[in-house]
């Protein structure tokens, strides 16, 4: 392959040869869209540090979940904001949590479309940590055995992905085996295996007012200089029982992608998580770049790191892009 006898801008000449030769491809059926649900009903309050994404009352939640599947996005990964906080996070696993009741609500109105659901307890308790906390410490395996109801309630309420996200050792495992006593062998688990210590959660923090009142998540969450160790966390997630393994933030993160989709043979699935969408959102907002073409070519690099399932807040907005011809 030596110029002049090979001239690589041939294949460059037109957009229809450009199309023919291009290797990754992005389709709506890609991604996995982010909701929020909060008590109440008509509620669609704006979210201020994620412009354009809202915390939804369950009656809301289903229309925008019907909105995105409509749109050929074939999943939903919902989180939610309970009415009442405490120190272990119980309404995570109550049988009439908002989680638990848009899960009902989304697969009566649309049987067809993925509900997953994110399974932590930041949310859920009063201290903003994610799980129970003894002497300031997660205790890891008592949190565990509270995740394990949380999941089982999800699954009652007929979810058919629960998302365990609290870096927790043994999550997976602790998921599994509750699940599969009570015979929901079927509920799969995408596991956040590589979910790194990270800035970029920060407008999610005051999305669902999930910040920890004292001290940081570094204690469970990864360092961001390991990819190794991402390696080693998604392989343990498989040998548990994970069907999903995920790495999380994305873009500053497409080497772990690369490399957890290299060595572990399961769906990968990336998270473009709340600060790299405010940051395109801003900049977008300013004029300083162009939002469209930002959009496509960033969940295109996420898919060409070697990502199966993307999710992002974007899902709506760039399915819309997608079906204009955009790309
Ligand atoms: C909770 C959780 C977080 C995110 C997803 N699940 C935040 C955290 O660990 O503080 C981040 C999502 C985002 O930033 O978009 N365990
Ligand atoms: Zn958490």
């Amino acid at each position: 392959m030596n110029f002049p006898d090979y001239r690589p801008r041939r294949m460059r000449r037109t957009e229809a040869l450009r199309r023919m030769v291009r290797e990754t491809r992005l389709s709506p059926e890609d991604f996995v869209y982010p909701l929020f649900v909060v008590p109440g009903s008509g509620v669609e309050k704006p979210i201020s540090s994620l412009p354009g994404q809202f915390n939804f009352s369950v009656d809301k939640a289903v229309e925008a979940a019907q909105k995105a599947a409509d749109l050929g996005i074939p999943a939903v990964l919902l989180f939610g904001i309970p009415e009442r906080k405490d120190a272990v996070g119980s309404e995570a696993w109550k049988d009439s949590g908002v989680v638990q009741k848009a899960i009902r609500a989304i697969k009566k109105a649309r049987p067809g479309l993925t509900v997953m659901a994110d399974a932590c307890f930041c949310e859920y308790t009063d201290h903003g940590h994610c799980g129970v906390l003894h002497d300031g410490q997660l205790d890891n395996d008592a949190s565990l055995e509270n995740l394990a109801r949380a999941v089982l309630s999800y699954a009652k309420a007929g979810v058919d992905v629960v998302a365990p996200s609290g870096m927790l050792d043994g999550f997976v495992g602790a998921c599994r085996e509750s699940l599969d006593e009570e015979r929901f062998d079927q509920v799969a688990i995408m596991a956040y295996s590589a979910k790194y210590a990270s800035a970029y959660y920060g407008p999610f923090r005051e999305a669902v007012a999930s910040a920890p009142q004292e001290g940081d998540r570094r204690g469970h969450q990864m360092d961001y200089g390991n990819v190794a160790e991402a390696v080693r966390e998604a392989g343990m997630d498989a040998a548990e029982g994970a069907d999903i393994v995920m790495v999380k933030p994305a873009l500053a993160y497409l080497d772990v992608v690369r490399a957890v989709s290299d060595e572990v043979n399961l769906p990968i699935a990336a998270y473009a998580v709340s600060g790299e969408y405010a940051m395109i959102e801003a900049a977008a907002e300013k004029g300083w770049i162009d939002r469209e073409r930002i959009v496509l070519e960033t969940l295109t690099g996420m898919r060409r790191a070697g990502a199966d399932i993307i999710i992002t807040y974007h899902a709506p907005y760039a399915a819309e892009l997608l079906a204009k011809g955009k790309r």
